[in-house]
């Protein structure tokens, strides 16, 4: 008997760690599916590919290095699957990206003026990586780090929790931080990204998501033809290192007046260097309202994106130069994929009179961002 007890209890263990070691799933779910596969490994933990579908042709793929969304999918207007992110077919090459393909990023999203800000009267030091500035978190930002990630699937929706500590001191910031990046899809064809984190000491946080996107799909050519709308009257106009001057600016008859949708490529040659700034979003009260809105002529597809964030930084794609291969061996010229990136202004450690990103112990920092596509034969998601 105690032979046979011992028995059971050794077979139920093995099964208990087959299903631990189980790298390949797949789960379905009324219209959801949930796929993950093993995508390679880096710092010696492995790295995850998640594929969600929804059943209405919208699928989104994406990894636990960086949060990076690899892959999404939306049907354009006959139907056809076009994948309208730009991105690459192997890890290592996100790895090595200086572009922060579909990553989240952070602790600080954007730039902050010669990596110092001053907070509670101690000055902090913060890695320098974009000429006199420190951007996107510094040299390794949360694009770069592997995040914990736990996967759920309900009949209306599938996703993916991505969770990271952020010690005291990495890249120079204060504190302990605790990172939870919520990925969901919905049956309204919805890429929802909510965002989360807890501190032990007051720290600045700004955390957005830098897909680029092309509607045409990644590698068809430039953005220059997308129709987009930014629902801001006011913009931050910048120094030449692309820090805020402090100004709030009327978009009014000037190119950046997207007020009313226009091409991107109508007005850009009179942007120096082209567009790479934040939008001030109109109605800033903490709740979601509709940001921007962008079409491709020739797919139908539309792209709008909610969020309860101040501001949306528009960056068409400048410093794309065609030296990186991409998905499917396409190559990214300059202008080939545009960022909608939600988030706070830049440089706001530096700047009182900007809504605060201060975050304290005992808070919680929470915001939300919506990607939502349409296309011509897609009425649930117009
Ligand atoms: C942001 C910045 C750009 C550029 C890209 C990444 O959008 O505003 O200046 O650094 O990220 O290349």
């Amino acid at each position: 008997m105690m032979k046979h007890t011992k028995r059971l209890f050794f077979l139920g263990l093995m099964a208990v760690m087959a299903l631990g070691c189980q790298e390949n799933t797949n789960k379905k779910t009324g219209k959801m599916e949930m796929k993950k596969i093993n995508y390679g490994e880096t710092d010696g933990k492995t790295i995850y590919q998640y594929t969600l579908a929804n059943g209405n042709g919208m699928v989104v793929k994406l990894i636990n290095f960086g949060g990076i969304v690899t892959n999404l999918f939306v049907p354009d207007e006959n139907g056809k699957p076009v994948d309208v992110v730009l991105g690459y077919d192997s890890l290592q090459q996100y790895i090595e990206d200086s572009s922060y393909f579909g990553a989240i990023v952070g602790r600080y999203g954007n730039r902050i003026a010669k990596g110092q800000f001053t907070l509670d009267g101690q000055t902090f030091n913060l890695a320098v990586n974009n000429g006199p500035n420190h951007l996107h978190g510094g040299i390794k930002g949360f694009n770069k780090v592997v995040w914990d990630s736990d996967p759920f699937i309900f009949p209306e929706k599938v996703g993916v929790v991505l969770t990271y500590l952020s010690k005291n001191g990495e890249e120079g910031y204060p504190g302990n931080l605790k990172v939870k990046v919520t990925y969901t899809l919905t049956n309204d064809n919805e890429l929802k990204i909510d965002y989360e984190a807890t501190t032990d000491k007051p720290t600045v946080i700004n955390l957005t998501h830098h897909s680029y996107f092309n509607l045409k799909g990644a590698g068809n050519g430039d953005i220059l033809d997308h129709q987009l709308q930014i629902m801001a009257d006011d913009y931050l106009p910048v120094d030449p290192t692309l820090i805020p001057t402090g100004e709030l600016r009327a978009v009014k008859q000037s190119a950046m007046d997207f007020t009313t949708p226009h091409s991107i490529g109508s007005r850009i040659k009179q942007v120096e260097g082209g567009y790479d700034h934040t939008w001030v979003l109109n109605d800033y009260n903490g709740k979601m309202r509709l940001g921007a809105k962008v079409t491709e002529p020739a797919s139908g597809i539309t792209m709008k994106v909610f969020t309860d964030q101040p501001g949306i930084q528009f960056y068409s794609g400048n410093f794309l130069d065609g030296t990186v291969t991409g998905k499917n061996g396409k190559r990214y010229f300059k202008h080939f994929g545009f960022c909608l990136e939600t988030q706070h202004y830049p440089d706001s450690p530096n700047h009182p009179e900007f809504p605060p990103v201060v975050l304290k112990p005992g808070e919680k920092y929470e915001t939300h961002t919506v990607y939502q596509f349409s296309s011509g034969n897609n009425t649930k998601a117009k």
